[in-house]
């Protein structure tokens, strides 16, 4: 397993371009499968999370082909309904594609997704809204099966905005007879990318973005092209490294509309931020200050995506801040190995309260989830010292060349393999510059 070694206190400065978004990526593949055709999607990531994704369209008979960030898709020749295990537990979202296989061949099977690293993580909302179209559906010895010769639009009112359930819906309802109108839907930018997207091979959806999306359904879909929309969660990252380093930072191909409610923090607690419609630049010049607190919640909110990067940022502020986790219930597990590193917080179930220290220093951490890894990244950037970073098959299910990246803004980030620290016989050397 591969480690970061991170010597900390390298002021960041100069521009990237951020990647393309993975919660837009991901449905919008799983939606390939529903015009028996060909879509060309670019601006895709290279991902763990991705190559899942392609491994289970390939599985199901598509032909897959990757060009850099261009991504062609046949569906034509699918062949299968199921999604084994073994490829469902690789992605939690995985569950994204039984809204997909059901539309498209009127029977799927998929392994029950479980839980995951955040917490339990039910699929409910998304069964009973494919109930509400007319799917049947069972759920036996670790599966879950639905059927419907062809799903019929309905009103679906959703007990909670769910990002998944709002794209499921939204997917099968697309070739399903009459019109399905969802209320309370999602309104993350992912949801109206996916869309454009379902638009764009013919679909006759409305109203993304806002919490009532109306699906006309339709008979026919066409080959179709693509671009997804710039990764916010990654943009928002880069910007807690850069608060934890100090620094200076242009991001380009980024949304900052899509991520106002993070950057007005950020600029509470004394950040410097100049947007223009697809680049921001973010300068933080010394200590930060606690801000009032902070709650995720649904889009347009706080997302708890950013929740654990701003929370890294915000160890060394002046002040006590509070987070409250309102979406996961199991999001706190970066906090033991930021303490590890000097942070003071202390939780108390949904509530962090992070009171702010002058400094932190460095330590040996591991990833325990996505968003987590990136958070004790940032921390590690702006510790005194050498840190490690393991664990990062977790970071690597959701940013594309992240240390290379950083490295390019003036970080000093290795990516190291174990077997070549072990060679290392416990003695600390320095990684070798290439070292990836
Ligand atoms: C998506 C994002 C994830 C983000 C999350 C919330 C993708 C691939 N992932 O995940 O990065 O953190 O939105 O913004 O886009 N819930 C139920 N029953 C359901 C479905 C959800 O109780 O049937 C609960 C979940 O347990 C969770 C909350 O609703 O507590 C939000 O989940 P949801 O919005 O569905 O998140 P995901 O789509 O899984």
């Amino acid at each position: 397993m591969d480690t970061y070694i991170i010597n900390g206190r390298h002021k960041l400065d100069g521009s990237i371009r951020v990647q393309g978004a993975k919660n837009s990526v991901l449905p919008i593949l799983a939606a390939t499968i529903l015009n028996a055709g060909t879509s060309i999607i670019h601006n895709c990531p290279e991902l763990r999370d991705v190559e899942a994704a392609l491994k289970i369209l390939r599985y199901l008979g598509c032909s897959v082909i990757r060009q850099g960030d261009t991504i062609y898709i046949d569906s034509s020749q699918l062949c299968k309904c199921t999604i084994p295990h073994s490829l469902m537990r690789e992605m939690r979202s995985s569950v994204i594609f039984l809204g997909a296989i059901l539309a498209r061949t009127g029977e799927a099977v998929v392994a029950h997704p479980g839980g995951c690293e955040l917490g339990a993580r039910p699929i409910d909302l998304h069964l009973k809204a494919l109930s509400t179209m007319g799917a049947e559906i069972k759920e036996y010895a670790g599966n879950v099966s639905c059927a419907a010769a062809r799903l019929r639009g309905s009103i679906i009112d959703l007990s909670f905005p769910s990002v998944g359930a709002t794209e499921n819906v939204m997917i099968s309802a697309t070739t399903a007879l009459g019109t399905t109108v969802l209320h309370n839907a999602a309104r993350e930018p992912e949801i109206y990318d996916l869309q454009c997207f379902l638009n764009s091979m013919g679909a006759k959806i409305s109203g993304a973005g806002t919490p009532v999306v109306t699906i006309d359904g339709v008979h026919s879909l066409h080959n179709t092209e693509h671009e997804v929309i710039s990764d916010r969660i990654a943009s928002i990252t880069y910007l807690a490294c850069t608060a934890c380093a100090g620094g200076e930072i242009l991001l380009e191909g980024t949304i900052p509309d899509h991520y106002r409610s993070v950057t007005d923090v950020f600029c509470r607690s004394g950040c410097t931020v100049t947007t223009g419609k697809d680049y921001l630049r973010f300068r933080c010049g010394g200590e930060l200050k606690a801000v009032s607190p902070i709650v995720t919640s649904p889009y347009p909110g706080f997302p708890t995506d950013a929740q654990a990067p701003v929370m890294a940022a915000l160890t060394k502020s002046k002040g006590i801040t509070v987070f409250i986790e309102n979406i996961f219930e199991n999001r706190y597990r970066h906090v033991p190995e930021l303490i590890s590193m000097g942070a003071n917080i202390r939780t108390e179930g949904r509530t962090a309260i992070v009171t702010g220290v002058s400094a932190l220093h460095s330590a040996s951490v591991s990833a325990a989830d996505l968003r987590g890894g990136a958070a004790l990244v940032a921390a590690a950037l702006g510790a005194e010292g050498e840190s490690i970073v393991s664990g990062l098959s977790h970071i690597d299910r959701g940013y594309e060349h992240f240390d290379e990246n950083l490295r390019k803004l003036g970080a000093s980030i290795y990516r190291i393999n174990d077997t070549y620290r072990s060679e290392q016989n416990g003695t600390k050397e320095k990684a070798p510059q290439n070292a990836q």
